[in-house]
C-alpha cells in the first residue's frame, strides 16, 4: 500500500494522508541551522550541534508519536484544526505534504479555508522561514482566529530534558511588536538568542506554555486556541514558548500571505544589549526578518535553494529503463547522502541528537556518497577525521563536531576504523585528481606539533592492521570491527556495561582486548582497501614501499584462504577462545554477510571459485524478498563471547536483521563478479523507491534508506516468525545511503571514478537495452551512452570517445577538453 507518490519533475515526494505508518520526515538546512520536519509539521530545529544548541524542544518516544513541532492552529467558529492535521487531528477536507530538496510544503483545507505552509531554511541563513498562504475558497466571508506555536528548548537538549529543578526557573523571553525573543541565559553566559517573528501586526501572543496550553491540556487542545484568543502571557521560568495570535477575515476568493521566521542569532559580547544594558540588541534579528519580509523575497530564497540543489544533483544524472532507479540516483539517494554529510548520525527520528558525535568510520564512509557533489567540503571533512588519529594509526572512534576533538569517553581500538580513511582519501583523489591532499599536514590527536602528511596517515592506517595480527595472521578484532555488536573481548554479564567500551579484567593486562580474537571482515576490508594505498604509492614513484605493501596484501589473502575459508563462504571471525565464528561448524550464526563482499571484490581465492560459491551461498542462506539478512541462523540465546549481537532478538539489528548498509557490499560484489541480474535483484529489494508499494509493511519513508529492515527471523522469539519481516527502522542517518549510491552508480551502472579518469564498466540486468548518463567530472561533462545489444550483464565490447575507439574502460583525459561523448557497447 502507498501513502503518496513521487513527483520526479519537482523532485518531491507527495504524501497524501497524514496517517503515514510512521512519521515521514525531511531535513531543512545545509550549513548551520537545521530543522527536522515531519509530514504533520512535527520536529525541531538546532544550530550546528543538535545537543548543545537545540532551539526548539522535542520529546522523543512520545505518546502519541511525533507530538511537538511548529504548529499553526485555526479556530474557525469553533472548528479547531491544523493545516498539517496534527496535533488537533480534526479530519481535513484536503491534505497534502510535499517533501522536497531542503523544503517541505504542507497544505490543509477545512470548510473552504485552504492553508498552505512552505517551510525552508535559506542558504547562508540561520533560520527557518515559513510562508503561510490562507485562501478562502468558499462563497461567504471567513472570520477565524489564527495561532502560531513553537516551544523553546533551553539550549542544551540533554540538560533540558533532565535538569528540571533548575530549568523551571530560568526561562526568559522578550516581546517586541510581532517578534517573540527567547533569551534564556543570555544575560549571563550565553551570547545567542532565538526569535519567532511574523511580518504583520498581531492581535496578541503567548510566551508561557502553561498559559497557552493549560496544565491539563495538550498540544491537541490548547486552551488559548479553544478560547479563540491569546492570553498575552509572559514567561518567567517554566516553559517559554512563542505563539502569535491574529484575527483574520477573508472575503470569498481572497488570499492572505504571512511570513514567519524562526531565527537564531549570535552577538559579540560587547554588543549584546541596548544602552539600558538589559534589552537585547535586536539589530541582527531585524535584518534577518527584513530579508524575507515579503512573498517576493520568500520566492527569491526558494529559487536560490532550488538552484543550489539542482546544481548539486546535476553532477550525476541517469536515464535507465527503470524510473525507480532514476529517481533514486538522480534525486533521493544523492539527497540522502548530503543529509548524512550534514547530520552524520546525530539527529533523526531515531537518533536523539544527544547521543553520538561524528563517527570515524561513519564519516569516512559517508564521504564515498557525497564526494562528487562537494569535493572541497569532503576534503575538509577528511582532514578533520584524520586529525583524530593517533601516531600508531589507531584512532578515536568518534569526535565532536563543535570542537572537532576526539571523544575520550569512547576511545579507540575499533579494528576497522583506520582502513576507511584509505578509502575516503582515495575516493577524494579519484573524484578530483587533487593529489595535493596527500601532502597536507594533518595532526595526530589534534596536536599540530606532531603533524605529518596525509600520506603518512594512510601509511600508519595500513600498518596499524599489519602490526596488530592474531594467531592466524588475521587482524585482531579488538573492541569491535564494522559490526559494533560483535564484541569478542567484552564477556559482559553486568547490565549497563557498554559492549563497545567496557574492558573485561581478563584482558586488562593485554591492553584492553583479546590478542586471540580475529576479524575476517577486517582482513577482507584490508585486501579491498589496501590496493588503493599501493596505487597511490606507485603514482608517487614510491615503488619499493608499494611492493612492500602489496606483499602484505598478498600475505593477508593467503592467510584468509588458509584459515578463514569455510568451504562455501568466508568465516566471520575467531573468538577469544580461538573458536570459529560464522562457520558451518557453528550451531547458530553459520554465515555472516560482512566479510564476503570485500573478499570477493579483492579476488581472495578467486582461482578456486570462491566468488561464485560465496555468492551462491549468500543467495541461498541470506537473501529474502526484503533484502539480505546479516547472519543466519539468527542467534537465539546470549553468547557471552560474542557480545551485543546476541542480545537482539533474531531478525533485528545486527542479529539477522536486514542491515541495508552491508547489503550494498554484496550488490557491489555481485556486480563485480559479473552477476548484474543478482546485483540488481539485491539492489531493488531494499532501494526505497522499490519499497514504496509496500509502505504499509516497510513503514519508514519510501524515499530514503533506513539502517535496518526486520529480517526473516523477526518474531521467532515470540512464536510469530515473520511478524515484523520487512519493517524498516532507523531511517535517514546511515552509511547505507553512501554505500548504495556507490553500489548503483559505480558498480551496477559502472560509472566509477578512478585515479586516472572515469571508468565505465556496467554490470546491469541482462534485459536492459542500455542506459544514458551525464556525469560532470574534473571540470568536464561526460555524456555517456551504454548500449546492450546482446543483452549481457557485463562486459565492455567497445568504447568510443568523441568518435574515436578507445581500449579498456577508462575514458582518457585530454587536457582542456570540456566534453566527452562516450559510447559503450556491451558484449
Ligand atoms: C547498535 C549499532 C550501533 C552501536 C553504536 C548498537 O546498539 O546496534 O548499530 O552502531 O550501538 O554504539
Ligand atoms: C551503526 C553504526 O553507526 C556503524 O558505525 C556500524 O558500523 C553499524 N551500526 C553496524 O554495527
Amino acid at each position: 500500500m502507498k501513502f503518496g507518490y513521487f513527483d520526479d519533475a519537482n523532485k518531491e515526494y507527495v504524501i497524501t494522508t497524514p496517517r503515514t505508518p510512521y512519521p515521514w520526515i525531511n531535513y531543512l538546512g545545509t550549513q548551520g541551522f537545521f530543522s527536522l520536519i515531519s509530514n504533520t509539521a512535527g520536529g525541531y530545529s538546532f544550530y550546528k550541534d543538535a545537543r548543545l544548541r537545540r532551539i526548539t524542544r522535542y520529546r522523543y518516544n512520545n505518546v502519541p508519536i511525533d507530538m511537538g513541532g511548529r504548529y499553526f492552529y485555526i479556530n474557525d467558529n469553533g472548528t479547531i484544526w491544523n493545516p498539517g492535521w496534527s496535533p488537533v487531528k480534526t479530519e481535513l477536507d484536503e491534505y497534502e505534504c510535499r517533501h522536497g530538496m531542503g523544503y517541505t510544503k504542507i497544505t490543509g483545507k477545512k470548510n473552504d479555508l485552504k492553508v498552505n505552509v512552505t517551510f525552508f531554511v535559506p542558504q547562508d541563513y540561520d533560520g527557518e522561514v515559513q510562508q503561510v498562504v490562507l485562501t478562502n475558497e468558499g462563497s461567504a466571508d471567513k472570520e477565524f482566529a489564527f495561532f502560531s506555536f513553537a516551544e523553546w528548548c533551553l539550549w542544551d537538549a540533554q540538560d533540558d530534558s533532565n535538569n528540571f529543578q533548575r530549568n523551571f526557573s530560568t526561562g526568559r523571553v522578550e516581546v517586541d511588536g510581532s517578534v517573540i525573543y527567547h533569551k534564556t541565559e543570555y544575560r549571563d553566559r550565553r551570547n545567542h538568542y532565538a526569535f519567532y517573528s511574523v511580518n504583520d501586526a498581531i492581535d496578541g501572543y503567548d510566551t508561557d506554555r502553561d498559559s497557552f496550553i493549560g496544565l491539563y491540556n495538550g498540544f491537541n487542545n490548547p486552551e488559548a486556541v479553544i478560547a479563540g484568543k491569546a492570553t498575552n502571557s509572559f514567561a518567567d521560568g517554566w516553559s517559554p514558548i512563542a505563539s502569535h495570535y491574529k484575527k483574520i477575515t477573508l472575503k470569498p476568493g481572497e488570499t492572505k500571505t504571512l511570513v514567519f521566521i524562526l531565527g537564531y542569532v549570535e552577538m559579540p559580547q560587547a554588543e549584546k544589549f541596548e544602552a539600558d544594558g538589559k534589552t537585547i540588541n535586536k539589530v541582527k534579528a531585524k535584518a534577518m526578518i527584513e530579508k524575507y519580509s515579503t512573498p517576493e523575497k520568500f520566492e527569491e530564497g526558494m529559487k536560490e535553494l532550488k538552484l543550489y540543489w539542482n546544481k548539486l544533483l546535476s553532477i550525476l544524472s541517469v536515464t535507465t529503463p527503470d524510473d525507480k532507479v532514476d529517481r533514486m540516483v538522480n534525486i533521493w539517494n544523492q539527497y540522502q547522502c548530503m543529509v548524512t554529510f550534514n547530520l552524520s548520525r546525530s539527529a533523526s527520528y531515531f537518533e536523539s541528537g544527544i547521543g553520538r558525535g561524528m563517527g570515524f568510520r561513519d564519516s569516512n564512509q559517508d564521504v564515498l556518497g557525497f564526494v562528487h557533489q562537494i569535493p572541497d567540503r569532503a576534503k575538509e571533512r577528511i582532514i578533520d577525521i584524520a586529525s583524530t588519529q593517533f601516531p600508531d594509526g589507531g584512532c578515536y572512534h568518534q569526535y565532536q563536531p563543535l570542537t572537532k576533538k576526539g571523544n575520550a569517553d569512547i576511545g579507540g581500538d575499533f579494528s576497522d576504523d583506520p582502513l576507511w580513511l584509505i578509502l575516503s582519501v582515495s575516493a577524494y583523489i579519484k573524484e578530483t585528481g587533487d593529489w595535493s591532499i596527500l601532502e597536507t599536514k594533518v595532526p595526530y590527536d589534534n596536536d599540530m606539533s606532531v603533524a605529518q602528511t596525509m600520506l603518512d596517515h594512510l601509511t600508519v592506517s595500513f600498518y596499524h592492521i599489519v602490526n596488530n595480527l592474531g594467531p592466524h595472521g588475521l587482524p585482531l578484532a579488538m573492541r569491535a570491527d564494522w559490526n559494533d555488536c560483535i564484541n569478542l573481548s567484552c564477556f559482559s554479564d553486568t547490565p549497563g556495561e557498554s559492549f563497545q567500551t567496557y574492558t573485561n579484567p581478563k584482558f586488562a593486562q593485554e591492553g584492553g582486548y583479546s590478542k586471540v580474537a580475529e576479524s575476517v571482515m577486517v582482513a577482507a576490508l584490508f585486501t579491498y582497501s589496501g590496493p588503493n594505498y599501493v596505487e597511490i604509492l606507485k603514482h608517487l614513484g614510491k615503488d619499493e614501499e608499494a611492493a612492500k605493501a602489496q606483499a602484505e596484501i598478498d600475505k593477508m589473502k593467503k592467510n584468509i584462504m588458509e584459515s578463514a575459508w569455510d568451504g562455501d563462504w568466508f568465516l566471520r571471525a575467531y573468538d577469544a577462545n580461538g573458536e570459529k565464528m560464522g562457520s558451518k561448524e557453528c550451531e547458530e550464526g553459520q554465515i555472516f554477510i560482512e566479510p564476503q563482499g570485500f573478499a570477493i571484490m579483492s579476488d581472495v581465492g578467486k582461482d578456486q571459485g570462491t566468488d561464485l560459491k560465496t555468492l551462491a551461498a549468500i543467495d541461498e542462506r541470506l537473501n529474502t524478498k526484503y533484502g539480505l539478512v546479516l547472519n543466519n541462523p539468527a542467534y537465539t540465546k546470549y553468547y557471552i563471547q560474542y557480545g551485543e549481537i546476541s542480545t537482539y532478538p533474531g531478525g533485528y539489528k545486527e542479529n539477522a536483521g536486514i542491515f541495508t548498509h552491508n547489503n550494498a557490499w554484496i550488490i557491489c560484489a555481485a556486480a563485480y563478479a559479473g552477476q548484474g541480474d543478482q546485483a540488481f535483484k539485491y539492489y531493488s529489494e531494499i532501494a526505497p523507491a522499490f519499497t514504496e508499494e509496500t509502505s504499509d509493511i516497510h513503514k519508514t519513508e519510501p524515499y530514503v534508506y533506513g539502517q535496518m529492515i526486520g529480517g526473516k527471523d523477526a518474531g521467532a522469539d515470540i512464536g510469530q516468525t515473520g511478524k515484523n519481516f520487512g519493517q524498516g527502522k532507523n531511517s535517514w542517518l546511515t552509511g547505507t545511503a553512501a554505500w548504495n549510491m556507490v553500489a548503483i552508480s559505480q558498480y551496477i551502472l559502472g560509472i566509477q571514478p578512478d585515479f586516472d579518469g572515469l571508468s565505465i564498466n556496467p554490470s546491469i540486468p541482462h534485459e536492459w537495452d542500455g542506459f544514458t548518463a551525464i556525469r560532470r567530472y574534473r571540470g568536464a561533462t561526460y555524456n555517456i551512452t551504454v548500449k546492450n545489444p546482446n543483452h549481457v550483464c557485463k562486459g565492455v565490447a567497445s568504447m568510443e570517445v568523441n568518435g574515436q575507439a578507445v581500449d579498456g574502460c577508462i575514458v582518457p583525459i585530454t587536457d582542456g577538453q570540456k566534453e566527452y561523448n562516450v559510447v559503450i557497447t556491451m558484449g
